[in-house]
């Protein structure tokens, strides 16, 4: 089959930016609204596409799989036979086999290993593994005479574990140049219960530091923002009130790293400090970077980047009317409430595992993984020393909402990504329900199992930290590349753990 470009998949269903202009009805938006209004956008324009290829070969009954098919080799290969592997799901039983065989015969294609098994859905009929040789003009010729003869649904297997069939998402680092579309709805300019919406100079300002995130690309330095008198007013009193909030109520890891960020990154009631500067911090403590973000990204735009350890991040400011509340979010939210957890490697480990799931995941998954983002990166509790304490940014970012989840007044639950993942959440006010973990290392641990056990995505990726790409599972090369890289590590643990009995 044709080797696929990534950006002409991307280009092929593009992921839209959820403006106004594609009627998304609510006016304030989030991770998880935007996951579910993806699923619909998706859909919509994944049939169009089928619609538009179907149109373009003349055969407007062409099945999916069929417009796959033509779409993934090329016209001048079309009578080249091929190895092939397809799974027919027989309609009336085995008795139809003979008539299968025959119409894969007249269409010049040779069948080599051929074996039955139950049905993958449905036990109560039988799938068919064919092996053959035939050219794509061939089995296009099966394919349609099963359909019209009801006598089999076709299922390509394909060479490769990621076909065109599933979403784009980045392989490099660099590819989180195409993973920036914001969703435009609630912006200062459109929504007139925005604090900015009346105030010109705010709007402008807004535009100003956008056009920093939008013209960004990979590897090169943020761009600094000289923050006016009035945002750093606005920065100085959350900074000053929430901060007295962190003894008591905040994660160890947060208090330790807000510290540092103290004595390291310009953190103080009277200096904003810099994406550039905090950057580098993270680079240095887990391995997080940070890209500058116009606005609040979709889901999968935003779940892709965690998986190369790369956060976005905005970097302009709450309009100052507003200082203990932005419907969106803002370098304020980022600053206090992302950056220091990010900086702790456990919870960095976490932060990427949700990444590299979300990667090729199906809309209804990414919903899902949006969701348990929501209430644990965001709005999650853990337990410390027999307290609970926040470490989600969102309360570490406000006062109002940090004091609520920890007053007794919500409910608080016991984190357990199956039933976090489907939880219905607030995003107008404080939530009424809030997880609660054991440590990150166990929620670490249940977020795998959960993975494991549900997502059906088929196949597996591993990033590659040194060439900072996802490396997609699916042949011999890449397991051994894989287990030599366990190996090393393997022996140095080895190595270290015998030095230490040896004193
Ligand atoms: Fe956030």
């Amino acid at each position: 089959m044709q080797a696929i470009n990534a950006v002409t998949v991307k280009a092929k269903f593009p992921i839209k930016s959820y403006s106004v202009e594609h009627g998304y009805p609510a006016r304030r938006r989030s991770l998880v609204d935007d996951a579910k209004f993806e699923t619909l956008k998706n859909k919509e324009a994944k049939q169009t596409w089928l619609q538009e290829q179907r149109s373009v070969s003349q055969d407007e009954d062409l099945s999916e799989e069929e417009v796959f098919l033509v779409t993934e080799c090329p016209d001048e290969e079309a009578n080249v036979p091929k190895q092939t592997n397809i799974v027919l799901t027989l309609k009336t039983g085995i008795t139809v086999l003979p008539r299968i065989l025959k119409i894969i015969e007249s269409s010049h294609g040779n069948v080599f290993h051929l074996e039955t098994r139950r049905a993958y859905n449905n036990v109560s009929t039988l799938d068919v593994l064919v092996r053959l040789d035939i050219s794509r003009n061939g089995l296009l010729h099966v394919m349609r005479s099963f359909r019209q003869g009801n006598l089999a649904d076709v299922t390509i297997l394909r060479e490769k574990a990621v076909s065109i069939k599933d979403p784009w998402f980045p392989h490099h680092i660099s590819d989180l140049d195409y993973c920036t579309h914001v969703m435009t709805k609630y912006e200062p300019e459109l929504d007139n219960d925005h604090p900015g919406f009346s105030d010109k100079v705010y709007r402008a300002r807004r535009k100003e530091i956008a056009e920093i995130a939008f013209n960004y690309k990979y590897g090169q330095v943020i761009p600094r923002v000289q923050y006016t008198e009035e945002e750093i007013q606005t920065w100085r009193a959350v900074y000053q009130q929430i901060s007295h909030l962190y003894p008591t109520l905040a994660c160890e890891q947060h208090i330790r790293v807000f510290r540092l960020l103290e004595k390291e990154c310009g953190y103080g009631p009277n200096n904003i400090p810099q994406l550039e500067d905090v950057s580098k911090f993270l680079k240095r403590r887990s391995g997080f970077t940070v890209r500058p973000a116009a606005g609040l990204l979709t889901a999968r735009d935003f779940l892709a980047s965690l998986a190369f350890r790369v956060f976005q991040a905005t970097q302009y400011v709450r309009h100052s009317s507003s200082p203990n509340h932005s419907p969106e979010p803002d370098c304020i939210h980022e600053l206090l409430g992302h950056i220091p957890m990010l900086a702790d490697p456990s919870f960095a480990q976490f932060s990427q595992e949700i990444g590299l799931a979300s990667l090729g995941a199906s809309d209804t998954d990414i919903e899902k993984f949006a969701t348990l983002y929501w209430f644990t990166v965001e709005f999650g509790l853990c337990k410390q020393n027999g307290e609970i304490r926040a470490y989600g940014a969102g309360l570490l970012s406000s006062y109002g909402e940090l004091k609520h989840a920890l007053s007794g007044k919500p409910q608080l639950l016991p984190f357990q990504p199956e039933e976090t993942a489907i939880q219905p959440y607030q995003d107008q006010d404080y939530q009424d329900t809030y997880y609660v973990a054991e440590s990150f290392e166990d929620a670490k641990e249940k977020f795998r199992q959960y993975v494991a056990a549900r997502l059906p995505r088929a196949f597996e990726v591993w990033y590659n930290s040194f060439s900072q790409s996802v490396h997609i599972l699916d042949s011999v090369d890449k397991f051994e590349e894989l287990a030599s890289s366990l190996k090393a590590d393997v022996t140095r643990l080895n190595n270290a753990v015998n030095k230490l009995k040896a004193q």
